[in-house]
């Protein structure tokens, strides 16, 4: 089967396609996954590119979809043939968040699934939603869930809701879907026109070009009659957290997701304080945090938004087109 191992210390360059040994036959509780696809997330790339450390010769990425080729003894919740999705944290199934790293996620402290089979317990797996290609399903790992629980399990969400996001990278379109499909509505900001014009097309009632309008947090402002917005999807981190706050309304959610704009900045207090917002931090979800969303995404007909796929070998060349930002929604290896 083929697969991609990093060299450290990582780098682009570092990304190599062997050919490894077929996995052989799943153990009890375990099952065989021939997986078709991954999505590309701003933690991937910081794992390829070096600025995460990892263990030589890892198999990045912690996204994966496919189908199940063989079970072993005692399973129950899966078939020879089911599609399935892979879980951010595999041992994290249930109750309150009580992980802070990255030692036990697939493609940073685990082998992930650049490769064509791995053979994995069932906990590391979820059903795909029903119609959903394993492309689509893949993205629900990382970027799906984290808007998910950012909005649903965090923000309780409810219909008449405003959600701010920012940027048109893929927890931010998943979350204005997510919004959408809810009954909110969406305010949401890019540094480009043209993608502005596509947040509109996927139902953003306002949306504001976050370089030409540096001070978005009053625009938000103006655009709610002076209230503010009930979330704010907040993936940009030091550099955006400030407008955020400026944005959010009295007694809102910022849901800190990201840290696009760097790792550590100076941050209104003060303000957030007067504000009486919440602001909190969160890494992704449960396993039963994955099976409400898919549960929820099959009552509805949001598919999630596609850029470009990208063959297994040309991974490189995908986070290079990641790496260029021109992309809207998510970048997808399929194989
Ligand atoms: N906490 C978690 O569980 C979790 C999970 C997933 C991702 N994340 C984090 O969330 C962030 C986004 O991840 P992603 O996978 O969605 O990334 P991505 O797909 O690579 O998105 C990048 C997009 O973000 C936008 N952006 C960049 N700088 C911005 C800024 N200053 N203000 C507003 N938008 C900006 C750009 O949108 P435009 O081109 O439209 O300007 C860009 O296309 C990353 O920091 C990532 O590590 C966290």
């Amino acid at each position: 089967m083929k697969r991609i191992t990093l060299s450290s210390p990582g780098g682009l360059d570092q990304l190599h396609m062997d050919e490894a040994p077929h996995p052989g036959e799943p153990g009890p509780g375990q099952v065989r996954v021939r997986i078709h696809a991954s999505s590309l997330n701003f933690h991937d790339y910081g794992v390829v590119t070096g600025a995460i450390p990892t263990e030589d010769n890892r198999i990045p990425m912690a996204d994966g979809a496919g189908v199940v080729e063989a079970i072993g003894d005692g399973v129950t919740e899966f078939r020879v043939g089911d599609s399935v999705v892979s879980t951010f944290f595999p041992e994290w199934l249930d109750g309150p968040a009580r992980i802070d790293n990255f030692s036990t996620t697939p493609g940073d402290g685990q082998d992930g699934y650049a490769c064509e089979q791995v053979i994995r317990p069932t906990s590391w797996f979820t059903l795909a939603p029903k119609g959903y290609s394993h492309a689509e399903a893949a993205t629900l790992t990382t970027a799906g869930l984290t808007a998910w629980r950012a909005l649903v399990v965090d923000g309780n969400l409810k219909a008449g809701d405003t959600v701010l996001t920012l940027g048109t990278g893929g927890v931010s379109v998943f979350a204005l879907q997510f919004a959408r499909m809810m009954g909110a509505q969406v305010i949401s900001t890019s540094s480009s026109d043209k993608k502005l014009e596509r947040l509109k097309e996927l139902g953003a009632s306002h949306t504001i070009n976050y370089q030409s309008t540096p001070a978005w947090g009053e625009k938000v402002r103006e655009l709610t009659d002076g209230k503010g917005v009930d979330h704010v999807i907040e993936v940009g981190g030091p550099g955006t957290l400030p407008q955020s706050i400026d944005a959010v309304r009295i007694g809102g959610h910022i849901a800190l997701i990201g840290v696009l704009t760097g790792r550590a900045g100076d941050i209104p207090t003060a303000k957030l304080m007067a504000k009486q917002a919440r602001l909190q931090g969160l890494i992704v979800g449960s396993r039963t945090h994955q099976q409400e969303m898919i549960r929820a995404i099959e009552t509805s007909d949001m598919r999630p938004v596609l850029d470009r796929s990208f063959a297994l070998e040309q991974i490189a060349d995908a986070f290079r087109y990641e790496e260029s930002g021109e992309h809207f929604g998510k970048i997808c290896l399929e194989y």
